[in-house]
């Protein structure tokens, strides 16, 4: 066999593999197991868990054959399985493991495979629309909320330590594209002096950012729904600070984008842009550890997303030398930040 045969045959037993521990973290199969706390039989988890037994068996079977949970027989050939408890931490979304959470938005990527490969025809469709992610708004709030967003704030307000002060004094701040806004209501609850504005296309998110605000009585956070592409016309120079992460590659026109966030911004404000750390050149990318996700996403979701909607596609992968180039171009200074995400730091 050759060596990349050997690989091949790897590739797709882990591919397989990934798929089974997908299921298990979406129906909360390990977590279930966690809970049990002793090895189960099949019957016990799917009893547990409200699942019929047939698949059940089948899963566990799969996962203890994959060296992924612990399996024993005892004399009267009763089988059971268990979750060594080191491993517990990497098949739940609940403890902010990243590649968990990727393995929970698998399907969201995966189900859209078949209209994938119609856009790479000549003659196929330009794009995917939105509505076809099903869960997608879902997978990134868990993705968000769990994974990164404290880190996040950390690691951009270090990297603008002046606006770290501002925001301790009390600015107006607006993120934009900012999802089922989880990132602005920590900082919401952490910068008590300040006011926060977050804003998205998607209007089921920020219905669901609002009560989630409303619930947890913070006052000093709003959400609505605005295209970043025109926004209201008296918003000129309001916001001493605009935030945006993952965003600018997906919407379907940055450099209006670009010119709305210009125009919103005080003289003396910041924009932070937060995007993946990727090169213009394959070359420079060969070695990153964002190349896997950002160009397997950009292909599955970020650029068919735009594709669909008269955008350019430029996706995770377009590089921060072409994003840097844009933003001159709109009339920003900008300071480029590598050391965490990609942050370009954007003053007029
Ligand atoms: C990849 S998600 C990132 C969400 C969030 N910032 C996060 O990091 O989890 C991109 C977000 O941009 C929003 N978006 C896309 N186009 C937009 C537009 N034209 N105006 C405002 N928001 C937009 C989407 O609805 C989505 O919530």
């Amino acid at each position: 066999m050759s060596a990349f045969s050997e690989r091949m045959n790897q590739i797709k037993k882990e591919t397989f593999v990934g798929l089974g521990i997908s299921v298990g973290i979406r129906l909360r199969l390990f977590d279930a197991m966690a809970q049990m706390d002793r090895p189960v039989t099949a019957t016990e988890l799917a009893t547990k868990t409200k699942c019929k037994e047939r698949y059940i068996q089948q899963w566990l079977g799969f996962m203890a054959c994959s060296d992924i949970i612990n399996f024993e027989e005892d004399d009267s050939g009763e089988e059971k399985f268990s979750i060594p408890n080191d491993r517990l931490p990497h098949l739940s979304t609940d403890t902010g493991d990243s590649n968990a959470m990727w393995m929970y938005g698998l399907p969201i990527l995966t189900g859209v495979q078949c209209q994938l490969e119609s856009c790479f025809q000549k003659e196929g469709p330009n794009g995917i629309p939105h509505e076809s992610y099903g869960g997608f708004n879902e997978f990134l709030d868990l993705y968000g909320r769990y994974g990164y967003a404290e880190k996040l704030i950390e690691n951009t307000l270090m990297e603008v330590p002046d606006v770290a002060k501002q925001l301790e004094g009390g600015i107006l701040m607006c993120e934009i594209g900012c999802g089922t806004g989880f990132l602005l209501q920590t900082m919401a609850k952490k910068y008590p002096r300040s006011q926060f504005l977050g804003l998205d296309i998607a209007a089921r998110a920020i219905d669901s950012a609002n009560k989630e605000a409303r619930e947890n009585g913070i006052k000093n956070v709003q959400f609505e729904v605005h295209d970043a592409h025109k926004l209201p016309s008296d918003w000129t120079e309001k916001f001493n600070y605009v935030f945006l992460t993952d965003v600018i590659h997906d919407v379907p026109d940055p450099k209006k984008v670009l010119q709305e966030i210009k125009r919103v911004l005080k003289p003396a404000g910041t924009a932070s842009i937060q995007d993946f750390p990727l090169r213009r050149r394959v070359a420079d990318n060969l070695k990153s550890p964002s190349a896997n996700t950002g160009y397997l996403v950009g292909m599955f979701y970020c650029i068919p997303a735009c594709m669909n909607y008269g955008g350019p596609g430029y996706g995770p992968a377009w590089g921060v030398e072409n994003w840097v180039e844009v933003m001159k171009d709109v009339g920003f200074n900008v300071k480029l930040c590598m050391e965490n995400s990609a942050h370009f730091v954007c003053s007029k």
